[in-house]
This record gives structure tokens, C-alpha cells and sequence, in this order.
């Protein structure tokens, strides 16, 4: 049994302890906002927040999050998730959307942590998520919306 803080409510989960965290949340737990992609850490889909860093669900067991806070994109509600969301939508970020919850949940560490990135802190903290659909402007674009840079589509 693992005890974890999810989206600021306790939760438990009965799953083996090497089973990884996104298989406990999207089967156990049914929060399916969270993707899986490549499930070898490569691609970024299954990314979420362990106390505040962002974190691939893919391959952390559940065991590593005993006691500790984990956010899903189903709990993004900080000033800067809920700005990135707002530029989301006025950017028409999302193609297919598959890789978006882990685009979001990056994007929001990156602004948590620095609210006025410059373009090359942007692609920097967004290079290692993966879009097949090649969003990757438009995301570039949203970040900076929700930075406060107003420039929106470049
Ligand atoms: S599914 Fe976790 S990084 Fe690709
Ligand atoms: S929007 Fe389709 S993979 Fe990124």
C-alpha cells in the first residue's frame, strides 16, 4: 500500500510497489488526462508534477511517491497552469491532443519556476516533450501568452 497526495486530496494505492505511477493513475486511480507514450521516458506524454518538478509517470514506481505530492493535469490550477490553459485555447494549441497533458504539465514547472522565460528557456525546459503532430510553434507561441509577452502566433 502507497499514501500520496493527489491534486492536494490523500489517496492510496494497492498496487504492487514497482508498479509504474501512470498505470496507477490511469487504472487505479482513473485519471486518464495522463498519457502514455513511449513508456520509456523519451516522449514526455506521461509527464506530471512530484512536488512541483515535472516527472515521468512512465517509469516512476509508486513506491517513490509514497508521502509526497503529485499533480496530474486534472489538478493543473496554479496562476501559471490556469494562464497556460487560457493561451491553450486562444493559440488553438492541440492537433490530435495526445501529447498535451504532458506539454501543459512541463510548461507549468517552466513558469512556476521562472515566470519570464526567454525564448531560449522555453524551448530548453519543452525539448525533451514530444509532439508527432509538430505543434511545437504554436506551443512555443502559448508559452509566451502566458508569460505575459502578448505576441502570441509567431
Ligand atoms: S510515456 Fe513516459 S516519457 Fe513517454
Ligand atoms: S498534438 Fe498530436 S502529438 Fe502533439
Amino acid at each position: 500500500m502507497t499514501e500520496f497526495m493527489l491534486n492536494g486530496t490523500p489517496v492510496s494505492s494497492a498496487s504492487p510497489d514497482d508498479t509504474p505511477l501512470l498505470w496507477v493513475l490511469r487504472d487505479e486511480l482513473d485519471l486518464k488526462g495522463t498519457k502514455f507514450g513511449c513508456g520509456i521516458a523519451q516522449c514526455g506524454a506521461c509527464t506530471v508534477h512530484l512536488d512541483g518538478t515535472p516527472t515521468r509517470a512512465c517509469v516512476l514506481p509508486v513506491s517513490a511517491v509514497a508521502g509526497r505530492q503529485v499533480t496530474t493535469i486534472e489538478g493543473l490550477a496554479s496562476d501559471a497552469g490556469e494562464a497556460l490553459k487560457a493561451a491553450w485555447v486562444s493559440e488553438q494549441v492541440p492537433q490530435c491532443g495526445y501529447c498535451q497533458s504532458g506539454q501543459l504539465m512541463t510548461a507549468a514547472a517552466l513558469l512556476e519556476a521562472n515566470p519570464s522565460p526567454s525564448d531560449d528557456e522555453i524551448v530548453n525546459a519543452m525539448n525533451g516533450n514530444l509532439c508527432r503532430c509538430m505543434a511545437y510553434g504554436r506551443i512555443k507561441a502559448a508559452v509566451k501568452v502566458a508569460a505575459g509577452r502578448g505576441e502570441g502566433q509567431a
